[in-house]
């Protein structure tokens, strides 16, 4: 089993378990803890992060492999 899982929550965020590097546009590092939540719907005001805008922008994405 991989060390890192990244799960396409229904209708909400990516999350990431494990272990990861976050590098932003102009190469910093960001913070990141153990659970990451990273935003796909685009509303958040804390990208690249979930603040839990998707809930009231009404976000749908169900991915299934
Ligand atoms: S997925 Fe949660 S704020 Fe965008």
């Amino acid at each position: 089993m991989a060390e890192t899982k990244i799960t396409a929550n229904d209708n909400g965020p990516l999350v990431i378990n494990g272990e990861i590097e976050l590098i932003d546009g102009a190469g910093n590092r960001i913070e990141t803890k153990q659970a990451t939540y990273l935003c796909r719907c685009g509303q958040s005001s804390n990208k690249p992060f979930c603040n839990g805008a998707h809930r009231t922008a009404n976000f749908e994405s169900a991915v299934r492999a």
